[in-house]
């Protein structure tokens, strides 16, 4: 029965990392030997049900076992936080415990379709994920979880169809950048009531900093820097009401940004210039806990073995989001790492470092640096210049659009865009133009605007043919940039066909084998409960013809 379960466990894994995970089923074994059965004095499922990852055949499940924090409003440490499970579970940090789920073909729960367990413990943080498989292509379906009697919410999710099917549409809600005290999640109760596919969010998931100024609800607790902290963080944004109904009614798929470790780090660099092994630890804390609470399921990097250790405790030291998923015969979707294997950013200040915006910056323009890492660079070489699929989509998390300004003095850039990566941005383009591929669409977030623009090899040269479109979707609550410096970006970016920095919400996109077309759903800032989102601007890209188009 043990060995089912921890069989379970290893459907995603390499076979040299099976062979590992089975030489660690006596820990396991040993570990479900003191398994108990909670007995719940408060809803178990406090931060709701997700789901991610579908594939045509598989989706991913997800729950944390979280019954309420210590003090509703107010910061716990890490004993405070284990003391209040173990008083509302009646299970000790040393005890497993197994989580049922279900999965049905029917709203009413009537046509079950899968079932199964799942174990968790306190080194994972009381995290569920269940990858169902043996799931027909392209359908919708409900499921739900079990733990000591208790019945979660009901979750609807749905697979991609079959990858050689022949399909009409695709329809995604794309986002990113939620500060929890920035705003409210009108646009994910919107999203919530949505017919979309799924929820393709880009990063900036949770915030580690705060802004009095604009600070309409607090964080609980102050910059997170530990594994409990971390988690605190993501279960706060976990209780909003409006963030678990999108999650419940949508299958996700994710990439992360800077924000959920912290603002512009690159790779094993923070813009304090912590020391490196110092800063991976927190590093490694705050993807811990992201995986914890995300319906994302953490791959090994290429060439690397994720141990049976690592996926115990979702401690995976390279974990690898960057992914490829297909909709049938329509779209090939590229989801891309930009945080974790970029170089620095160039012409760092050697007080403060991280991003700025700087004049007259060679070291951007560098051809040894990277934003994606050359292993992923070449990855997605490889698979634009084999792809057949009527639609490229490009899942990153800023910006590819120069956002450069020319100036009397220079030209001034922000170094923690792809302007501070130009080689690398030029040899995206140029991997596009090798491989002779057409109808590429990059999407992107974190700038807090609402951007459609064209993409060339050489930004805002005429002479360049544009090869690429883009979409950028505006942030979920946090705050944009003043429009007088947006129009002055927009100013010297031809390239940009639209920028709107004011208003906040998310973006439909719609994918026909026609075109593919956006709409900017948006509020204006901030974000307030019941508010009703309007259409800010349409944009469309023709199959067969490179650029964006107002509609
Ligand atoms: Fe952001």
């Amino acid at each position: 029965m043990q060995r089912r379960r921890f069989l379970q466990s290893l459907g995603s894994l390499t076979l040299p990392a099976v062979a590992q995970a089975l030489a660690s089923m006596q820990l396991s074994a040993h570990a479900a030997e003191r398994m108990g059965t909670p007995r719940w004095r408060a809803d178990p499922f406090a931060l709701g049900v997700a789901s991610g990852e579908p594939r045509p055949d598989s989706v991913l499940l997800w729950t944390r076992l979280f019954p309420g924090p210590a003090v509703p409003g107010e910061s716990a440490s890490a004993h405070q936080q284990q003391a209040n499970f173990e008083e509302k579970s009646g299970l000790s940090a040393f005890q497993s415990s197994a989580v049922s789920y279900e999965i049905y073909a029917d709203e009413n729960l009537t046509q079950p379709v899968r079932k199964g367990e799942v174990l968790t413990h306190a080194q994972r943080g009381w995290s569920v994920h269940a990858r169902v498989s043996g799931l027909q292509p392209d359908r919708t379906y409900w499921y739900r979880f079990h733990s000591g009697g208790v019945v979660s919410p009901v979750g609807r999710t749905r697979t991609a169809p079959a990858a050689d099917a022949v399909v009409s549409r695709l329809r995604l809600a794309l986002a990113s950048c939620q500060h929890y005290e920035q705003g409210h999640y009108t646009a994910h109760a919107d999203m919530a009531r949505q017919d979309v596919d799924f929820v393709l969010f880009l990063g900036d998931y949770i915030y580690e900093s705060t802004n009095p100024r604009y600070r309409l609800r607090p964080h609980t607790g102050g910059v997170p820097r530990t594994l409990a902290e971390y988690r605190e963080r993501h279960a706060l944004y976990k209780m909003d009401a409006d963030l678990r109904a999108c999650h419940a009614t949508h299958p996700w798929v994710c990439t992360w940004d800077d924000h959920e470790v912290v603002n512009d780090y690159a790779t094993d660099q923070d813009a304090a210039y912590t020391d490196p092994a110092v800063f991976l630890a927190r590093r490694a804390a705050a993807y811990q806990a992201y995986f914890e609470h995300m319906p994302v399921w953490p791959a090994g990097a290429p060439g690397a073995v994720v141990t049976a250790a690592e996926l115990d405790t979702l401690e995976v030291a390279h974990p690898r989001i960057h992914q490829h998923w297909t909709w049938g015969q329509l779209v090939d979707l590229w989801t891309l790492d930009c945080r974790q294997y970029r170089s620095a950013q160039p012409c760092r200040d050697p007080i403060k470092g991280g991003g700025r915006v700087v004049l007259s910056c060679g070291e951007a323009d560098d051809p040894g640096r990277s934003m994606l890492g050359l292993a992923q660079e070449q990855w997605l070489a490889q698979g634009l210049a084999g792809s057949r699929r009527r639609w490229r989509l490009l899942g990153q998390s800023t910006q590819l659009s120069s956002t450069r300004i020319d100036t009397p003095l220079g030209r001034s850039i922000y170094t923690d865009g792809w302007d501070g990566y130009a080689a690398a941005r030029a040899r995206l383009l140029t991997a596009v133009s090798d491989a002779g591929v057409d109808n590429v669409v990059s999407l992107g977030g974190d700038v807090h605007q609402n951007v459609a623009a064209q993409l060339r090899l050489r930004p805002n040269d005429a002479q360049s043919p544009i090869l690429a479109s883009e979409i950028v979707t505006t942030s979920i609550t946090s705050r944009g940039m003043g429009e007088n410096l947006l129009a002055r970006i927009r100013g010297s970016n031809p390239d940009i066909a639209h920028a709107r920095s004011d208003e906040r919400g998310y973006t439909l996109l719609d994918v026909s084998p026609q075109r593919v077309q956006a709409r900017f759903l948006t509020t204006p800032f901030p974000a307030q409960p019941g508010a009703a989102l309007g259409t800010q601007a349409r944009y469309q890209v023709l199959s067969g013809k490179a650029g964006v188009e107002p509609v």
